[in-house]
């Protein structure tokens, strides 16, 4: 498959690249910069240049392709505004992208997390929370997914909290950054909130499978571990960065903190059965060894 790929020179996006190109397919990348551009010829797929705001760019690079994986998003999280900002770039976005595919039974593969769900483990059969900070993105990849009935073979991989690579990434790598700023690996809470995680390389082989395969309108789980309690990831960061580890309150943690702050175990068993995923790479807690001071 020629695949128009967004947010393939991301921590996640340019695992899903090596992985489509290990695989058979080839990959048309928007690229933003000159250096992502360069970054996206290296790895041996053919950049688009534009944003995720040029939208006609968009148009061209899902007529040229045979499916579409979306992936770019701004991960501004410095204030409530910046990711307003950001997450109503990404709905203008998906909705040109799935626009163009009407008719076609091409695939669109889009992004989103892992669902909470109040005392208990989350599951695929779970709706997509469409309210709080980043709301507005669960009800785009719900428009998204309603493409099915209009001819396109829409689907969603959920990633968890975390998806590492080299201990960077997703919740924890906000975590480390901020012991780095501070001086303190804290933890909102009393840390025995879990978080679910992937491997960035396991969750590319994810997006693959259900490029390939996935029916129309379903939605997948990229997670690996199901849930780390808090503490024992800002455990790690603090002995790797030889930081005391404290509880910090919730407004320590900016915008995000009342997410932080929640339990939201999630599990994978029916994408594991249902697709054959199995992931192989290390878990969140031992990437996390990785990092240096
Ligand atoms: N990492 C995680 O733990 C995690 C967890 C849950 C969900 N996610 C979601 O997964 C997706 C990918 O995450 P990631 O961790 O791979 O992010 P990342 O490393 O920050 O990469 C973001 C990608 O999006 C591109 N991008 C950002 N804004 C853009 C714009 N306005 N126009 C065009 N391209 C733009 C970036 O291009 P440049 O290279 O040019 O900057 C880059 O390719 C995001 O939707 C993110 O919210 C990630």
């Amino acid at each position: 498959m020629h695949v128009f790929v967004t947010g393939g020179t991301g921590l996640i996006g340019s695992a899903v690249v090596a992985e489509l190109l290990g695989n058979g397919h080839t990959a048309l990348v928007l690229a933003r910069s000159e250096a992502s551009a360069r970054a996206v010829e290296a790895a041996g797929a053919e950049p688009l240049g534009g944003g995720l705001d040029d939208l006609d760019v968009l148009r061209a690079g899902a007529e040229r392709s045979d499916g579409v994986v979306h992936l770019a998003f701004s991960n501004d999280f410095s204030s409530a505004e910046a990711v307003q900002r950001s997450v109503a770039e990404e709905a203008a976005a998906l909705a040109v992208l799935g626009e163009e595919l009407v008719g076609s039974d091409r695939p669109l593969v889009t992004v989103s997390g892992t669902p909470w769900v109040p005392g208990r483990v989350s599951t695929e059969a779970d709706p997509l929370p469409t309210d709080g900070l980043v709301g507005g993105r669960g009800r785009s990849v719900t428009s998204a997914l309603a493409l099915a009935a209009r001819g396109v073979r829409a689907s969603a991989v959920r990633l968890p909290r975390t998806v590492h690579d080299e201990g960077d990434g997703g919740f924890a790598g906000l975590l480390t950054q901020l012991a780095r700023q501070t001086g303190v690996s804290g933890y909102p809470g009393d840390g025995t909130q879990r978080w679910p995680a992937v491997h960035a390389r396991d969750a590319a082989v994810l997006f693959r499978l259900v490029l390939e395969q996935a029916p129309a309108g379903t939605a997948w789980h990229a997670v690996a571990d199901e849930g780390d309690a808090v503490r024992d990831i800002a455990t790690v960061i603090g002995r790797r960065l030889g930081l005391p580890v404290e509880a910090l309150p919730e407004e320590a943690f900016g915008p995000l903190g009342p997410v932080f702050a929640m339990d939201q175990p999630s599990s994978s068993a029916h994408t594991r059965e249902t697709l054959g995923w199995e992931p192989t790479q290390p878990s969140l807690l031992a990437d996390l060894e990785r990092i240096e001071p």
